[in-house]
């Protein structure tokens, strides 16, 4: 399978020379915090190509000398390693900036003559890369105008592809009104679909942790697991992505596409090739299985959404949501969630999956808790106790990668009640950071759409979570209580009431 093998050698020679790679929204967070990040950490391990212009474009972006140093600022900010000035100077040899509006015919005819100087400096035709981390309002007309002056082209001397960032759409109507526009243009082989923690090697071996390993494989049915939770929580608030976030909020920001999709892996049937679109293939089929509420009550029976309110995280105060600039004071945007979901399959009925994300939270974690049934197990030794030990496995996804398993166990001594031991398998050093975007950039550009979705998952992901947008909207506008959106306080574990949603005062959410 392509996720397991080292790809560092194929890499350096896959990477075709001579590609220019067009950033739409560079003054944007994504650029500053993942893009360039991950770029810098391609140029110090000498995986960018000799010939490759890097463009960024904005509306309010910095030019000249101060747009290099205010992402070499960044670069220094986001990288997990100590930033080198002999590698940063191999990656800014490369950049540029513009300031342009994405709606003029003039930004597209000067980015043709972008093309047509390099192809000339160079002499040989020139890839040509878009990458779309603007706000997903402007997708529509970037990609209308790109057509419009034949930049949607690819032919055999050069390729022409776009990468989409998420969220696709604001919910289903709209994904498929995106699509169609897309695809008006672009053939499917152009276009990649980008959930980052597809590039995570983390969310990669939760294939691998569940099919490979026979402790583990049999036993991942509704026999064995009594109920799942994924989780993943941030410290940072919104971090002056504000206009996004109000369009957007919590669920369709991580969980319809995140989330969803570890959940899809943790939970596809085995696929029976190495052929990727089964796993597509199986994503869809999983997605198509978990239940769809269709009535209000569904709703609030198996959902919590919160906003945070001021409070301290990493021993720093910060602002309430509604506080930061440029947010509505009546926000009702939802920066924490909780969902429940099913999925109505024979391996998966009955099993709930708890899904939970939220911003300002005490630590920036993503993991997964599978927790096993209890045995009722007659134990023929002088064993006297018999609180049950809780029977879990921990897949730690970041910031460090690892699996942790609960087991009951006697410990040696008198004393004849057993105790809950922590087996630590495997867990890596922090990973380092900007590794989804490096690989996923890379593999665009070797035209490896493995890790990329295909638009059928992303339309079956909206129809899982638009019920909850629809009826949380209908809840805030009328008068009853049940449903609202409630308040917890920045570095706390969210609303407490979200315990709720196990049905059962044993069961809490972990413990970020
Ligand atoms: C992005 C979301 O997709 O993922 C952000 O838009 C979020 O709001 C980010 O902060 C989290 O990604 P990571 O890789 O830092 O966990």
């Amino acid at each position: 399978m392509t996720v397991l093998a080292d790809r560092s050698v194929v890499l350096r020679h896959g990477v075709p020379e001579g590609t220019i790679l067009i950033i739409f929204g560079a003054s944007g967070d994504l650029t500053r915090r993942k893009l360039m990040p991950a770029l810098y950490h391609l140029a110090r391990e000498d995986l960018l190509p000799e010939k490759l212009s890097i463009i960024g474009l904005g509306r309010r972006i910095q030019t000249g000398q101060d747009f290099h140093i205010h992402m070499k600022h960044r670069v220094m900010q986001y990288c997990s390693h100590k930033m080198e000035q002999r590698y940063w100077i191999r990656l800014e040899s490369k950049m540029e900036s513009l300031k342009v509006d994405y709606y003029d015919d003039d930004t597209f005819n000067i980015i043709k003559e972008k093309i047509n100087e390099k192809e000339k400096l160079w002499g040989q035709s020139v890839n040509r890369l878009f990458y779309f981390a603007t706000n997903p309002s402007h997708f529509e007309a970037i990609v209308d105008k790109l057509a419009t002056v034949g930049l949607n082209l690819s032919n055999p001397d050069y390729w022409s592809r776009i990468i989409v960032e998420k969220p696709f759409g604001l919910d289903l109507e709209s994904a498929i009104k995106l699509n169609k526009s897309i695809v008006e243009h672009f053939n499917e082989d152009q276009i990649y679909r980008i959930d980052h923690f597809l590039g995570k090697e983390s969310v990669q071996n939760i294939l691998i942790f569940r099919m490979t390993n026979l402790i583990f494989q049999p036993i991942w049915t509704n026999k064995y697991i009594d109920h799942v939770q994924i989780t993943s929580a941030e410290t940072i608030g919104v971090e002056g992505r504000v206009e996004f976030f109000e369009q957007t909020g919590a669920v369709r920001d991580m969980i319809q596409s995140h989330l969803l999709q570890i959940l899809a892996l943790l939970t596809i049937e085995p696929p029976n090739s190495l052929d990727q679109e089964e796993i597509r293939n199986n994503k869809v089929s999983i997605f198509e299985k978990i239940r769809k509420y269709k009535v209000k009550g569904d709703i609030i029976e198996n959902s919590y959404r919160g906003q945070y309110n001021k409070g301290v995280v990493n021993s720093e105060l910060v602002n309430r949501y509604t506080d930061e600039k440029g947010v509505d004071p009546n926000s009702k945007v939802e920066t924490y969630a909780a969902i429940k979901l099913f999925i109505d399959n024979s391996r998966w009925q009955g099993v709930p999956f708890y899904l939970r994300t939220g911003k300002r939270m005490p630590q920036r974690k993503t993991e997964i808790i599978i927790s096993l049934k209890e045995i009722n197990a007659i134990v023929p030794t002088l064993l006297d106790q018999q609180k049950p030990i809780p029977n879990m496995i921990k897949l730690e996804i970041q910031p460090k990668a690892g699996v942790e398993i609960t087991i009951g166990w006697k410990p040696p001594g008198l004393l004849s009640e057993m105790e809950a031991f922590k087996l630590n398998l495997g867990a890596t050093a922090e990973l380092s950071e900007p590794k989804a975007y490096e690989r996923l950039l890379v593999d665009v550009m070797r035209g490896d759409s493995t890790l990329f979705i295909r638009f059928d998952e992303i339309a079956e992901m909206w129809k899982i979570v638009d019920p909850f947008l629809k009826f949380w909207n209908e809840i805030d506008k009328s008068d009853g209580s049940e449903g609202k959106l409630l308040d917890y306080a920045a570095g706390t574990q969210g609303p407490d009431i979200a315990n709720s949603i196990f049905h059962n005062p044993k069961i809490r959410w972990s413990k970020i």
